[in-house]
């Protein structure tokens, strides 16, 4: 025996899943599915500490009438929080939601910052306003968010069928509660998060999925400016460039 713990992962989570169904679901409501407790309490606390281990890096960015909210890159996660990165890449995770999705899925590359990201709502008024996950890269993004933290009354807003004229538009509001797993097709969902109000607090981790590791040129830089002016700072830009 090593006398080491083993560290918490989500197996036992993507064991319970019922994935026929949760494929149908998804497919249903036009690339969109939320799964509330997903992730178990054990692997959910594991991931708190590590994102309040990273509280000093976070980045705070304000875009008027589009964003105010903090973030941290996974250039940091990949060096601080060992859990939270094993299960961004964990081969499990990303072969259960392929086949939620119906798509060979594959990690974004090391170079991109957003691959997988904590957003801090932690300030009153932090909020994102509507927009789609646009795919920056050749082929289609899937964002996956799990719950953390929600002690507040802000909310994810989501209309379903916004990009379908021959469907009703459906909202629906999301409380990320702790180990909610929402996974979305980032080029068909329109949604926004709800003003935080004061002393609130709303943690959300967020993991991007694509089906083509490549970016072209124009987007690579479109992606470069978005990443440092709405997310992680110019910072980490330059970082990027010496990876
Ligand atoms: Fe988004």
């Amino acid at each position: 025996m090593s006398g080491q713990a083993t560290a918490p992962t989500a197996s036992g989570s993507i064991a319970k899943i019922d994935i026929a169904a949760s494929a149908e679901r998804y497919r249903a409501q036009n690339e969109f599915l939320i799964v509330e407790r997903f992730l178990e309490p054990t692997v959910v606390a594991a991931m708190v500490s590590e994102a309040n281990a990273v509280r000093g890096r976070i980045n705070r960015n304000y875009v008027p009438g589009q964003k105010k909210g903090g973030s941290v890159s996974s250039f940091v996660l990949a060096e601080a929080a060992p859990v939270t990165t094993g299960l961004y890449e964990s081969p499990e995770l990303i072969a259960l939601l392929g086949k939620i999705v119906g798509e060979l899925l594959l990690v974004c590359p090391e170079t991109d910052p957003h691959r997988f990201a904590l957003y801090f709502y932690t300030e009153k008024g932090d909020h994102i306003g509507y927009h789609y996950d646009t795919s920056f890269y050749k082929g289609k993004r899937y964002t996956v968010l799990l719950g953390l933290i929600e002690r507040s009354s802000s909310r994810l807003v989501c209309q379903l069928y916004k990009d379908d004229p021959s469907r009703e538009t459906e909202e629906l509001s999301i409380a990320t509660t702790p180990g909610t797993l929402v996974v979305f097709n980032g080029d068909k969902l329109w949604h926004c998060v709800t003003p935080l109000g004061e002393n609130e607090e709303r943690l959300v981790l967020t993991f991007e999925y694509v089906t083509d590791q490549r970016m072209g040129l124009a987007h690579r830089l479109v992606s470069d400016v978005k990443d440092a002016v709405a997310y992680f700072g110019w910072r980490s830009l330059f970082r990027r460039r010496k990876r």
